[in-house]
């Protein structure tokens, strides 16, 4: 039996539709137009079609984009300096600042200098506290964008197994805390976890967020289990013709559309509900900043 593709490319698209309805109606009946400033040091290849790519959609959902762009030997205060104008603007209701950052820029430093209500990333500090003790928070945007797949194809998640593959503070952790919001069994599992086939045998979710390529195999899981596939890889593909590549999950995809219940392609699973999860959280950022009701369905 060959597993239902859960359509990341779609689901987005929806979300971006929720959140233009939203913000048209901020316009129209409060006269408030959300606006999301993004900020990028340097000029990393990846980080610019990013950064390109979030400014045009923040566009065609009716958003202002502010899109600040410095130099690579930028300060530190330089930077915080501008950080700090950001937070006092009343026109900016999200900021982001582009990871990774030069190396002689303090990451944890910067992003904590963020106002934590416009921190759209969610990676500050205070934003990362508040969603463990289950508070409300601005959460980041990937694990947002999983969970929001999840129960749009389960309704609850309750009771579930769920294994996350994956440690990082941008994915794994995260990820964890919000399955174990929605009340599932949460086993984070990382490179040191005793018979990882196992673990994710048990599992009715498995979130892979590692960035090893295809590592996942089919026999590891279980019949019936929802794979989220986070992993983006380029691998070689000479299959393409000389020097060609193409992208893999960190699932073994073919093998394990086979087994699993529901499984998130890559391209087009995971990746597209980012960018979608930035724009709704800007909307929540400026609904909370102007004490009007959030958007339902956007928020963890
Ligand atoms: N670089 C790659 N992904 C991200 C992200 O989600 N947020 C930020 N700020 N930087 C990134």
């Amino acid at each position: 039996m060959s597993a239902t593709i859960i359509d990341g490319k779609a689901f987005a698209a929806k979300v971006r539709g929720q959140v233009a309805e939203h913000v048209a109606r901020l316009k129209g009946d409060h006269g408030i137009t959300p606006g999301l400033a993004v900020v990028l040091v340097g000029e990393d290849p990846a980080s610019q079609v990013y950064v390109r790519s979030k400014g045009k959609m923040t566009v065609e959902v009716g958003m202002n984009s502010y899109e600040h762009k410095l130099s690579a030997d930028t300060s530190e205060d330089d930077l915080l300096s501008l950080i700090n104008q950001l937070n006092n603007d009343p026109g900016v209701h999200g900021i982001l600042v582009q990871l990774p950052l030069p190396k002689h820029l303090n990451e944890d430093l910067v992003i904590n200098s963020i106002d934590p209500a416009k921190d759209v990333d969610g990676f500050h500090i205070s934003n990362v506290g508040l969603l463990g003790t289950g508070q409300k928070a601005m959460v980041p945007c990937t694990p947002l964008g999983c969970l929001m797949m999840l129960r749009d194809h389960h309704g609850s998640l309750s009771g579930m197994n769920a294994v996350v593959i994956g440690r990082s503070n941008i994915v794994g952790k995260p990820m964890a805390q919000l399955l174990l919001g929605d009340s599932c069994t949460v086993t984070i599992a990382h490179s040191r976890t005793k018979d990882l086939p196992a673990v994710v045998r048990g599992a009715d979710i498995v979130v892979a967020a590692v960035g090893r390529p295809q590592m996942v195999p089919g026999d590891w899981i279980k019949p019936g289990a929802t794979v989220i596939d986070v992993g983006i890889n380029r691998i070689d593909a000479p299959e393409k013709g000389e020097g060609k590549t193409r992208l893999v999950g960190d699932v073994d995809f073919d093998s394990a559309v086979q087994v699993a219940g529901a499984i998130t392609p890559v391209p087009g699973g995971v990746g597209p509900m980012t960018i979608a999860c930035l724009l709704a959280n800007t909307v929540t950022a400026c609904c909370r900043a102007n004490g009007l009701a959030e958007p339902e369905g956007l928020t963890a």
